[in-house]
């Protein structure tokens, strides 16, 4: 490793566990699938931001920073986290939250507010767009604060799931698990790249199947905001090779509109919960699975292929989808 490796703030209980899911796996009449189970890293409700905030928030501490700024869609799992995080370390937190303020805080908004955090409203703003408009604010009012960027995703953040893949690969060798496929839900795309760097670094011979979740917008590709922050984190680590588009493990086919919920996503949430008693995400797993359901019926997959699903995260914002969930 080099040594631009930022400080690292101890935020999750880690490892997470694995556990198999036989009874999900033969109702879809498929192969072996586990789950790693990320929902547990224990913060505030856990998730996979947790992981990153570690690094985020020791480069915030480095830095002398006292407030955390971040930004997310209202039912941000990262802002919830962010705001955890903050209070454990004794910063103050300001969320720039997409939309109006509801009538009523539910689901990861009622946990901002218990964990403390100042909400700012952006309309249709939910990445960031004022996140240096408020900074340089706070910074006339004489604080100093930390940026972290929408869902946590950059170089540092991402340094996270390059440790995450290390400590896969420990599981793998000290269990006798030999994955296959490992299945996650992508947005942000800070998971995703920090997987794809740190299997690449710490010698992971797993196919990555990131499920993209947001439909594309007018910006930058998605597979490209992948392949250079996957190229970025590897090359810190000496490996310069970029990312080719074929090992990106980018599953395009399901991304649809953001935070809303359809057939597939509930029947996936449904089938886990009541085969395996776990919760997933009404946004982000609940399309993965569904996903990952689907390609199981599409028979992508062979009956000897064993496949990992990365929970990361997210039922708190059952509670605030609870009219999609059950109406049909
Ligand atoms: C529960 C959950 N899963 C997956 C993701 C996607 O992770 P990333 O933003 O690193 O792509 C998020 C992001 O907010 C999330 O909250």
């Amino acid at each position: 490793m080099t040594d631009e490796i930022p400080p690292r703030r101890q935020l999750a209980f880690l490892p997470t566990p694995i556990v198999e899911l036989p009874r999900l796996s033969a109702r879809v009449g498929g192969p072996r699938i586990w789950m790693k189970r990320d929902d547990q890293t224990g913060l505030a409700t856990g998730g996979n931001k947790t992981r990153k905030l570690e690094y985020l928030l020791g480069d915030a501490l480095a830095q002398g920073a006292d407030t955390l700024i971040t930004a997310g869609a209202v039912q941000s799992n990262h802002c919830r986290q962010t705001a955890a995080a903050a209070a454990a370390c004794g910063l103050d937190c300001h969320l720039v939250l997409g939309g109006t303020q509801p009538d009523e805080p539910n689901g990861n908004l009622l946990l901002d507010r218990l964990l403390g955090a100042h909400i700012h409203w952006a309309g249709p703003y939910r990445k960031g767009e004022d996140i240096p408009r408020l900074a340089a604010e706070l910074r006339a009012n004489g604080c100093t604060p930390y940026e972290v960027p929408y869902g946590g995703s950059n170089a540092v953040g991402a340094m996270g799931f390059v440790e995450a893949a290390r400590e896969l690969r420990v599981q793998m060798s000290e269990r006798d698990f030999d994955f296959t496929h490992v299945v996650f839900a992508s947005s942000s795309g800070g998971t995703h790249a920090g997987l794809l760097a740190g299997m690449r670094y710490h010698g992971l011979p797993l196919a990555p199947l990131g499920i993209q979740i947001d439909k594309e917008e007018n910006g930058e590709p998605f597979a490209q905001i992948v392949e250079r922050l996957a190229s970025t984190v590897a090359a810190s680590f000496g490996l310069e090779e970029p990312f080719a588009d074929g090992e990106l493990g980018l599953v395009e086919d399901y991304a649809g509109t953001y935070g809303v919920v359809g057939t597939g996503e509930r029947e996936a949430i449904e089938m886990t919960a009541h085969t395996e008693g776990i919760l997933l995400d009404p946004v982000y797993t609940g399309r993965a699975m569904a996903a990952l359901i689907d390609m199981i019926r599409r028979v992508h997959f062979s009956d000897d292929d064993r496949i990992v699903f990365w929970h990361t995260g997210g039922s708190a914002a059952l509670f605030a989808y609870a009219d999609e969930l059950l109406s049909r």
